[in-house]
C-alpha cells in the first residue's frame, strides 16, 4: 500500500473532514457521550476546515492512499498553560487522525513521522493532548516515545465534558 504525504489545500477540507468525524467518533466513543458524538457532521467540519486552511502555515498535512485522503495531522506552536513558565521553542502535535477503515496499516505512523519533522524544523520539543481514556491514541504515542507530562485540563462542548491529558516527546 503507497501512502503520500503532502502538505494540505482548502480543496482537502471535506477529505480531512471525513477523517476527523469518523476517527473523532470511533476513537473517543464510550469516553466521550454518545450523543455529542453523533451530532457531529462532516458538513460542519468541512466548513471549518475549509476556512482553517485559507491562512498561511496553516500546519495540516494530509495522508493519501489511492486517491483518498486517510489521514492527517496538523501541528504548530504551543502555548504555555496558565500558571507555566515560559516554554520556549516547544511545538505542539494538534491532531492526529485516521480514518477508522485505515487503523492499524501504518497510516497513522507516516503522517507521525511527517508530524515529527515538520516540527523539528522549528522546535527542539513538542507537547499533545489526547483524551483521557483515549487508550489506542495513548497507546501509539507512548510507543513512539511520548510520555503524560503530569498537566490535565478539561474540556466541553455544551454540556459535554471530558478530561485532556499533556503529553511530551522528543523530536530527534
Ligand atoms: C490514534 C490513531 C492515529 C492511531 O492510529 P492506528 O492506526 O489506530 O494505530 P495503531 O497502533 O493500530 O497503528 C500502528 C500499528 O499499525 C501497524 N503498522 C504499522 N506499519 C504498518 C504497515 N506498513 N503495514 C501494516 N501494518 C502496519 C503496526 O501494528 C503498528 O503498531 P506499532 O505502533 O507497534 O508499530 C488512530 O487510532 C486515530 O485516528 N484515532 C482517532 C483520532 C485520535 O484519537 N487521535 C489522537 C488524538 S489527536
Amino acid at each position: 500500500m503507497e501512502v503520500l504525504i503532502r502538505a494540505a489545500s482548502p480543496a482537502d477540507a471535506a477529505g480531512i473532514a471525513a477523517c476527523h468525524v469518523a476517527g473523532w467518533q470511533a476513537g473517543v466513543a464510550g469516553v466521550v457521550a454518545a450523543d455529542y458524538l453523533e451530532s457531529l457532521t462532516v458538513a460542519d467540519s468541512q466548513r471549518r476546515w475549509a476556512a482553517g486552511m485559507g491562512v498561511a502555515d496553516h500546519g495540516v498535512q494530509v495522508a493519501v492512499v489511492e486517491q483518498q485522503i486517510a489521514g492527517f495531522t496538523r501541528t504548530g506552536v504551543s502555548m504555555a498553560e496558565p500558571g507555566e513558565a515560559a516554554v520556549g521553542r516547544r511545538g505542539e502535535l494538534r491532531e492526529l487522525y485516521v480514518r477508522p477503515d485505515h487503523w492499524g496499516t501504518g497510516v497513522a505512523n507516516h503522517l507521525h513521522g511527517a508530524a515529527i519533522a515538520a516540527l523539528a524544523d522549528s522546535c527542539d520539543r513538542a507537547v499533545l493532548w489526547v483524551v483521557k481514556g483515549n487508550e489506542r491514541a495513548v497507546r501509539f504515542y507512548r510507543r513512539r516515545g511520548w510520555r503524560p507530562d503530569g498537566w490535565v485540563r478539561a474540556e466541553s462542548e455544551g454540556s459535554h465534558s471530558w478530561t485532556e491529558l499533556r503529553m511530551a516527546g522528543v523530536l530527534d
